[in-house]
Parts: structure tokens; sequence; C-alpha cells
């Protein structure tokens, strides 16, 4: 079977689990509540994790909701078919994910008070990482090698479209009181402070046991077991779906896979498409 992209507002997306008719639903009538709490990030820069971290915080760290609801249900994709029925369905206050660039995303969260936290992580990890996982997976077109992937991921021909157009829409809302910014760099570095930075901006008081047990609980060896937060409790097939969200979770791994001329190449494009952000916005080198 070939996989292809489904297109949608001249971006490519998966082919599975996705249809224009919701999509176009989702940017364009979807009602973002103030009570709402909104995950967004560019697909493979930690998203299952921080989702992970926002249920724990959410339950204070007990773990009955984590181990008995599956990750896509606790916290649904807002522009996926399943994800926006069971958002609409579901009651207030909902816990939300997306993947959708800022020029798409439903206006109604710009007058809302919903909080938003934005995860992101250094390009060249979410680059090797989303090679990886869209090799392994039959949602989407498949690349044929890193080098393709590489010249794809420049280009923006990759589902979600570019991730320079992606954290450059996202950061012109960087701002505002009700959006934090998060790397999976600082969750990897100093797990237990960017947890309870969190906690803050969410206005989640936890004890010092309820704390504990979010971070050991989200950590990737607990994740990893743990078969709501891994594809293991899917009913679909092995054979539509991915192998896997959890990798060895490495920062700096590009390093083992980029050649000495794309590293090059991607400084160029990077320091192009990234021009005018400060620096130390970003903690990657
Ligand atoms: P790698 O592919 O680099 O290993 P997303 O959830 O956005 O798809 O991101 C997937 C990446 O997050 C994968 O990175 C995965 O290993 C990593 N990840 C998932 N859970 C993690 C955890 N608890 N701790 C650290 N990394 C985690």
């Amino acid at each position: 079977m070939t996989y292809e992209f489904l297109w949608f507002e001249g971006l490519p997306f998966p082919d599975f689990g996705f249809s224009s008719a919701v999509m176009k639903e989702a940017c364009t009538k979807f009602v973002i509540k103030d009570e709402d709490t909104v995950m967004v990030s560019y697909p493979k820069s930690g998203t299952h994790w921080l989702i992970e971290i926002l249920c724990l915080i959410h339950s204070k760290g007990d773990t009955k909701w984590i181990q008995s609801v599956p990750t896509w249900e606790r916290s649904p994709w807002l522009e996926t078919d399943l994800g926006h029925k069971l958002l609409n369905e579901s009651e207030r206050p909902r816990l939300l994910t997306s993947h959708l660039p800022f020029h798409l995303f439903p206006k109604s969260l710009f007058t809302s008070k919903a909080k938003v936290l934005y995860l992101m992580r250094n390009p060249k990890d979410v680059l090797v990482s989303g090679y990886y996982f869209w090799t392994t997976s039959n949602l989407t077109k498949k690349p044929e090698s890193l080098e393709q992937y590489f010249k794809w991921f420049i280009q923006g021909n990759v589902p979600y479209g570019s991730w320079f157009e992606h954290i450059r829409g996202w950061m012109s809302m960087r701002h505002r009181e009700n959006i934090l910014l998060l790397s999976y760099e600082e969750l990897q570095k100093d797990p237990r402070s960017t947890i309870e930075k969190i906690c803050q901006f969410l206005g989640k008081k936890l004890n010092p046991e309820e704390l504990d047990s979010v971070l050991k609980n989200s950590s990737f060896q607990v994740m990893k077991q743990n078969k709501m937060s891994n594809l293991e409790s899917s009913d679909l097939s092995v054979d539509l779906m991915c192998l896997s969200f959890m990798f060895p979770g490495i920062c700096g791994d590009w390093k083992n896979h980029f050649t000495v001329a794309q590293a090059e190449a991607f400084h160029k494009v990077y320091q192009e498409k990234m021009a005018g952000f400060p620096k130390d916005l970003f903690p990657w080198e």
C-alpha cells in the first residue's frame, strides 16, 4: 500500500485519522473556552511527555487517569477526526493538544483566556526523530532515506509543514500572559523545576509527594511501561499505526546522524529563517 499526504490549506498532513472536512471545521469553527488548557507543539517535540506531565499535575500525582485512559483521549488532538469528536463531546475544562501551525489554529483562542503551553525542541533532533517516526509508521508518505527526509524537512514538505514557520508563528504569541514557552531540552535538563514552573503557570499547588509522583510517573522508563501512554492500548492494527512514540529521547542525537555538509546546510537555513529572534529564546546551540 502506498501512503500519501493529505493536503489541507497547502500543507501536508498525515493521511490517516485526518480529513479535510474535520480539519476545516476544527480550524474555522472550534471554540476554545477560557477554562481549556491548550498544549501546542510541532510533531516530535516531546508532546506525549508533556501531556503525561499535564495529566499527572491535573490529578495531583494520582496515576489512575494515566493508567486507564489512552493519551489521545486524555488530551485529544483538535485537528484529528477522533480528537475533534471527543473534544466536542467532552465537558469542560478540557485539556487539548494540537500540532497546528499558528495561522490555521482556531481564532477563538485569541479572545479566550485559555492557558497555552507551547513546547519546542531543537529542530535538528526533531528532524531525526521525525525521520524514524514517519519511516516506521504507516500514517503518511514515507521517506526513503534520511537524506531525502532532510530535504523535505528544509522545504517544509513534511506532516504539518515547516518547523520554521510553526515556531515563527507561535512565537508571535510569546509576550501574552496566557502562554508558557517550554522546551524539550529544559525538561530533560531539570524536569523538577520545569514541572514546578508548569504548576505555577496553571495555578496548581502540589505538595512534595505529589510533585515526586509527577516526576517519577512521567519519566521515560515509567512511560514506556504504561500501555496507555505508548501505542499498545491502540486497537488500530500495528500495520496501520506506528511502532512507538518512545525512542531513546536523546538531546543532540542529530550529531550521530547528520553529515558535516548537512549540519552546515541546516545552520545556514536556520540563520536565515530565524533571523530577528533573540538567541537566548531557544535553548539549543
Ligand atoms: P526521540 O524520537 O528523539 O527519541 P512526540 O511525543 O512529540 O511525538 O515526541 C516524541 C519524542 O519524545 C521521542 O524522541 C520520544 O522518545 C520522546 N519522549 C517521549 N516520552 C519521553 C519521556 N518521558 N522522557 C523523555 N523523552 C520522551
